[in-house]
């Protein structure tokens, strides 16, 4: 079955985060001085468990959703995550479960996750500038930690892996096409991520995002590449391919070439709120419904209730006027 929203968009893909927390400080994303150590992360009591999750999962299964991706926060600091992969490997009518990382807890986690369920994974890697990616990360990690976990999924099974790269101007837009030469040929599909306005407290401004255009034509003059059809309706990354056939890569252009159109994306927080725009201010309550006794037909029922009339498009009608609006933080519902 399919729920539609407003604008005849089926609920497909479900991004479940799974806390709030995260050991990097990327500046466009958790900037110390907002995220520093008097931060009041979620406690622990306000988190869904596993099993909660499991169960919102299975509802949303049976309300049409086929793909499920675990974010955070970081989704890796989270205890023995092996386990909720489990539980949603069991849900039948799940196409896809992946996990979007930071990639440095990889080496310790990849072999459990695949063994649990997990069928594919995206690890976030800037840059392989090791100075550049450090002041990004903001907390020292370096470049051959992430690499390493990008081997350790590789070799658990976990191919291709999907690289994601946030593109700012003036920080590592001239490393983009390292980045690309490193992975061609690999098997691993490296996507560059116009940098967007999401949250409030990322400093966001349009002179620091550089435009899918931009991006694509630097790699194209030195590793020539051509468009390819998307692999699903509704896929986020436009991709292109080496015109030598060793690869492709994606643009992800939320900002010049928005995707609402075939937005089927529903997002929930560590603490069980749901969002129906990544740019969402407002989230729903169910948390309060899953430990207030109420039946799974009267969760999917609310589910139902907050779709049906969504008619978000925030990317596409993005302007002066909404960049002040209050906007969820990135790490609470994990892009
Ligand atoms: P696959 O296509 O399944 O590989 O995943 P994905 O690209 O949807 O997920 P991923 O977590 O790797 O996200 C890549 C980038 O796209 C991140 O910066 C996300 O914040 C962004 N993104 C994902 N979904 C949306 C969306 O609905 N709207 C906007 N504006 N950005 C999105
Ligand atoms: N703009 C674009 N992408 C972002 N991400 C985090 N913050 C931003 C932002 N402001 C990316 C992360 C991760 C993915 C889930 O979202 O790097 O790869
Ligand atoms: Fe953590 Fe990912 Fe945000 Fe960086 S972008 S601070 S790794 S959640
Ligand atoms: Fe979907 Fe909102 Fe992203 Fe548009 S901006 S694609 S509606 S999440």
């Amino acid at each position: 079955m399919s729920l539609l929203d407003g604008m005849g968009r089926p609920l497909r893909d479900l991004r479940i985060s799974v806390t709030d927390r995260c050991n990097f400080r990327c500046t466009y994303c958790m900037p110390k001085e907002v995220f520093g150590p008097d931060y009041a992360f979620l406690p622990r009591e306000r988190v869904l468990t596993y099993e909660e999750v499991i169960r919102l999962a299975r509802i949303f299964a049976s309300l049409g959703v086929e793909k499920i991706r675990l974010t955070g926060g970081e989704p890796l600091v989270r205890r023995d995550l092996d386990r909720l992969i489990a539980g949603l490997a069991e849900i039948p009518c799940l196409g896809d479960i992946t996990l979007t990382t930071n990639g440095s807890l990889l080496r310790a986690q990849a072999q459990k996750l695949k063994d649990a369920g997990l069928r594919r994974i995206t690890v976030s890697l800037d840059t392989l500038d090791d100075a550049i990616f450090q002041s990004m990360n903001d907390v020292g990690v370096s470049v051959r930690t992430v690499l390493d976990g990008v081997a350790a999924a590789t070799e658990a099974g976990l191919r291709p892996v999907k690289l994601n790269a946030v593109v700012q101007r003036g920080v590592n837009d001239h490393t983009i096409v390292d980045l690309a030469r490193h992975f061609k040929g690999t098997g691993h599909i490296v996507r560059y991520i116009e940098f967007m306005d999401v949250g409030n407290t990322n400093g966001w401004n349009l002179e620091s995002v550089v435009t899918a255009r931009e991006i694509v034509t630097r790699i194209n003059a030195e590793l020539p590449i051509e468009p390819v059809k998307p692999n699903y309706r509704g896929e986020v990354a436009r991709r292109w391919r080496y015109l030598d056939g060793t690869g492709e890569i994606g643009v992800i252009a939320s900002i010049t070439q928005p995707f609402c159109g075939d937005c089927s994306r529903m997002r929930i927080s560590a603490e069980g709120e749901v969002f129906t725009c990544l740019f969402g201010s407002k989230g729903y309550d169910l948390r309060s419904l899953l430990r207030g006794g109420a039946s799974d037909e009267e969760i999917g029922r609310a589910i139902e209730r907050i779709w049906r009339p969504r008619t978000d498009r925030y990317s596409e009608i993005r302007t002066e006027s909404t960049k002040g609006l209050p906007k969820v933080e990135m790490s609470r519902i994990g892009g």
